[in-house]
């Protein structure tokens, strides 16, 4: 007989690395919202693999092209062409400023080949010695060295040093700033167009067309981390798109094939060009089982009105929270954008978390205090009802 979920789990505090503070349940099964446990229970989720699974659990249209592709072809070397790369290559140019991708794994690796891409690209039409990228305090962009050293959060840092030079920090959502750290050094600017983990923190609105304003003029590059806001999270394909402000290099991961592993880095022609043969590189880097899904996922985002949906969800959720917002003096904020919200609390909100977990409602925290809210984007309205009527019992009884 196989182990039992319980079994499974002391197991797990056992032989996994320490790196993530796990809750004491095993998932099972999903579908559509809903998740199982190994016991049977069953859960709400509104974390959706903390913005991963845009199209919800198990996806008919995910499983059968996952399923078709598998006996077709898993893998095989990026020294060849593979069908889906191509088509999902295309989409995402058609859909966005961008006419070259290249295709990893994660999102930290997505941001390598963007750091890699920028220096290189600057190098050659600059010169050496520019190579500093501009980043932005509490933001997240990876745990790999090199994400790890852009990522602006001290907390991340620790213990890692010494990390990669090249790297200067300044506030979020603060021009001057920006301006007042570009120098001969410089050769682009980084920024998540909303920082997720930081907390759900929105830019004003001219913030992003005046980072352009300043690339341009000073001849660097623009760089949007869209790892956790993009494909559609925010209610259109691509976060930056609400301010129509394109960067030149964009990074893209987490809901892009739906839970399947994979990672992208869209470019401008003009500044791909600095990457040729041998100069970077990824062996699963667009695998045709990854690939395969991430055009099921962009097709099925424009076609089956998924972002209606995100729009007019995201607005509902933000509606039923502000409500509690005027009734529970501790919640302190309420933001987002689409199907990413935050609601900031004036405490901890881990017990919160804890509690809607006990009720069978996944969701989770970010930045200590904020409520995070990153439901599949198919989410109902009936769903969020749910999640409210057992949240307002949870406020209530603090
Ligand atoms: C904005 C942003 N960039 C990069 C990453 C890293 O992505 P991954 O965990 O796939 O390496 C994250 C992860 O949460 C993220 O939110």
């Amino acid at each position: 007989m196989g182990m039992t979920g319980d079994e499974l789990i002391r197991e797990g505090q056992h032989v996994l690395a320490n790196t993530y503070a796990r809750y004491p349940i095993l998932l099972v099964r999903g579908e559509g919202l809903k998740v199982w446990d190994s016991t049977g229970k069953e859960y709400l989720d509104f974390v959706g693999g903390i913005a991963v699974c845009g199209l919800g659990h198990c996806h008919p249209k995910v499983v059968q092209a996952l399923e078709e592709q598998a006996r077709q072809l898993i893998h095989c070397s990026n020294l060849y062409y593979i069908g889906p790369q191509v088509e999902l290559a295309r989409r995402l140019c058609e859909h966005s400023f961008g006419e070259r991708v290249f295709f990893c794994n994660s999102g930290a690796e997505a941001n390598e080949a963007a750091i890699k891409l920028a220096r290189k690209y600057a190098k050659e039409r600059h010169g050496e010695d520019q190579y500093e990228i501009i980043t932005m305090e509490n933001s997240v962009h990876g745990r790999t060295m090199g994400a790890l050293s852009a990522t602006g959060q001290e907390k991340f840092h620790k213990g890692f040093e010494p990390l990669l030079p090249g790297f200067r920090y300044v506030p979020f959502d603060d021009l001057k700033a920006v301006e007042g750290a570009i120098g001969p050094q410089t050769c682009a600017v980084m920024v998540e167009p909303i920082q997720a983990e930081g907390g759900i923190i929105l830019p004003s609105p001219g913030y992003l067309k005046g980072l352009r304003e300043l690339c341009d003029q000073t001849e660097i590059l623009l760089i949007y981390d869209e790892v956790q806001v993009g494909m559609g999270r925010t209610g259109k394909l691509f976060a930056y798109q609400h301010y129509e402000v394109p960067p030149h290099i964009m990074t893209l991961a987490k809901s892009l094939a739906n839970g399947v592993p994979i990672g992208a880095m869209v470019a401008t022609d003009e500044v791909a060009q600095a990457f040729s043969p041998g100069t970077h590189a990824a062996t699963f880097g667009g695998n045709p089982l990854a690939t395969r899904v991430g055009c099921v996922v962009i097709d099925t985002l424009l076609e089956d009105g998924i972002l209606e949906n995100c729009q007019e969800m995201g607005a509902y959720l933000v509606k039923r929270l502000l409500d509690l917002k005027a009734r529970y003096s501790f919640i302190r904020d309420v933001r987002g954008k689409g199907l990413i919200i935050g609601a900031e609390l004036a405490f901890e909100g881990k017990e919160i978390v804890d509690r809607c977990l006990e009720r069978g409602f996944l969701i989770n925290c970010t930045a200590g205090t904020v409520l995070r809210f990153t439901p599949p984007l198919i989410v109902t309205q009936e769903e969020i009802d749910r999640l409210l009527t057992v949240l307002d019992e949870i406020f209530s009884e603090r």
